[in-house]
């Protein structure tokens, strides 16, 4: 480990002359990620209607310029980050499974998606997005390549081009974690050689690799696909090498496991919230009980929460519209994504209420939605994030400060957060509830920046409140003025 002293020196001194490059852990605390399908967010024509048919599992035609051209639209949503797909070349053809339209199965590292575009294009878009004082989060897949049919082509593997690279051939146990590291993904038709990330030549090529990368494209970050695959220690040296946060992938919901790798990466994503807040707000049975638990949990259990990546929809889940179309549940977790601890993650297309299901039905083409700016959760994520963004700005200890969950009622929690106070139900679209939310200061004036309502605690500190199944999102007006919210 090193020491905080050390690091936060060393921290300094780079970013004296690195300048927008190579973000650290603490410079990601503040930013909210929009997570781009990079092949199913926009198109190079512009096209709006051009088919996509997800049950395909094929390439729709989506691109780094078709990015480049609707950067506005995430921008404009007060986003401060992008994730995109993995950037380098996959095998070719349709295998059983499909395409690699998603980037995760790498044939050369050392090459790009020609699907995505060119060199150039890679490096237009990262210029364009830093232009916009954006950050780019690179998905990058080290566990693992990928093989069409029972033959292993290790030739066609670059650099690693010879079966002594990988491990020898098992399927994995999910039990078992060594199994999960040294066996392989995949099925018969479509497997995935697994590397052997405990041999000295992959492993320092790898960090080769990485550096070289991240200096070469300018990339901030790094999200770590399959981080549970590989030895925990494999990723502190990796990520040192890169030199930017790195976001992990251990897809579990229960914390014993999932913290520990935090000793190792910087955060993870935050999948036991995720999970609990899923179950919790889809439903009017939903279990509150639960998020509060698992909340609390994640925060003694964990290094640091609030460098994980707060997320409610990805490429592996169902959407939280498959589970409900009830608007306002679905603006109650979107208040929780943005404003709870960690760094926000929003999924594309969740913001378009989109409704797809299990994987491939949850990575639709997000250009068919016309790309609205006014429909759906649009409004309310440009609302959250610009509040998000000012807090950061104007009080940036909300970012460390741990939220306290208080279950009000079985349909209703607050979560507390610094001075942002959330007011959080699962009851639906229009049920009216009454509550009383205490502990702020006397004869405080709050505005709830969702609606722009505003109200004053009385004597005691205490404010009866009406839900009708929206979130409320409460702050000082004090703190608001000048701000441009709420006219404020
Ligand atoms: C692997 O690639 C290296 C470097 O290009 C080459 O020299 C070597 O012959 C290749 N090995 C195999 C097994 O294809
Ligand atoms: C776990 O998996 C490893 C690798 O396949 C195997 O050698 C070991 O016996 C397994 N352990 C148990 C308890 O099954
Ligand atoms: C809700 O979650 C709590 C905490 O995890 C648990 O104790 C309780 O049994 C759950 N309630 C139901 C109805 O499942």
């Amino acid at each position: 480990m090193i020491r905080p002293k050390i690091l936060l020196l060393c921290l300094t001194f780079f970013s004296a002359f690195q300048s927008s490059v190579a973000a650290s852990a603490a410079e990601w605390r503040e930013r909210s990620v929009y997570q781009v399908m990079t092949d199913r967010f926009a198109r190079p024509d512009g096209s709006i209607t051009s088919p996509c048919s997800t049950n395909d599992r094929v390439y729709c035609g989506g691109s780094w310029r078709g990015l480049i051209d609707k950067l506005s639209y995430i921008s404009g949503m007060g986003f401060t980050a992008i994730w995109i797909s993995p950037i380098v070349e996959q095998i070719g053809g349709n295998t059983g499974e499909g395409e690699a339209y998603h980037g995760y199965w790498s044939k050369n590292i050392y090459a790009l998606n020609p699907k995505f575009g060119t060199e150039q294009d890679l490096k237009d878009l990262i210029a364009a997005v830093h232009a916009l004082k954006m950050y780019i989060m690179v998905d990058v897949v080290v566990n693992h390549y990928a093989n069409q049919g029972e033959k292993i082509v290790y030739s066609d593997f670059v650099p690693f081009n010879d079966s002594r690279y990988f491990h020898p051939k098992c399927d994995i146990d999910w039990g078992n974690q060594t199994s999960i590291e040294i066996c392989w993904m995949g099925n018969g038709y479509l497997s995935l050689p697994d590397l052997n990330t405990e041999d000295q030549t992959v492993v320092d090529t790898l960090e080769r690799y990485m550096a070289s990368l991240v200096i070469n494209y300018k990339i901030d970050g790094l999200r770590l696909d399959a981080s549970r695959n590989i030895r925990k220690p494999f990723w502190t040296k990796l990520c040192l090498a890169a030199g930017v946060y790195c976001q992990g992938e251990v897809w579990v919901r229960d914390p014993e496991i999932i913290c520990p790798y935090q000793e190792y990466m910087d955060g993870l994503h935050n999948y036991p919230i995720k999970e609990a807040a899923t179950s919790a707000f889809t439903s009017s049975a939903g279990n509150m009980s639960d998020l509060v638990s698992l909340a609390s949990q994640m925060q003694s259990r964990c290094r640091d929460i609030t460098l994980f990546g707060t997320f409610m929809e990805n490429h592996d889940n169902p959407r939280l519209g498959s589970f409900t179309t009830d608007i306002a549940r679905l603006k109650n977790l979107a208040a929780l994504n943005i404003l709870a601890d960690g760094v926000p993650v929003v999924y594309y297309g969740q913001e378009q209420a989109l409704t797809g299901s299990n994987d491939p039905a949850n990575r639709e083409a997000l250009w068919l939605t016309g790309f609205a700016t006014t429909n759906n959760l649009v409004p309310t994520f440009t609302s959250l994030n610009r509040f998000r963004n000012r807090v950061v700005r104007t009080s940036p200890p909300f970012l460390t400060t741990l939220a306290k969950y208080t279950l009000l009622s079985s349909s209703v929690i607050t979560v507390r957060k610094g001075k942002v106070v959330l007011v959080l139900t699962n009851s639906g679209n229009g049920v009216v509830t009454n509550m009383v939310v205490d502990g702020f200061s006397r004869d405080l004036d709050l505005v709830e920046v969702l609606s722009c309502s505003e109200s004053r605690a009385d004597g005691t500190g205490r404010l009866p409140v009406v839900l009708k199944g929206e979130p409320m999102a409460l702050y000082p007006k004090s703190l608001l003025v000048g701000s441009g919210i709420c006219g404020l």
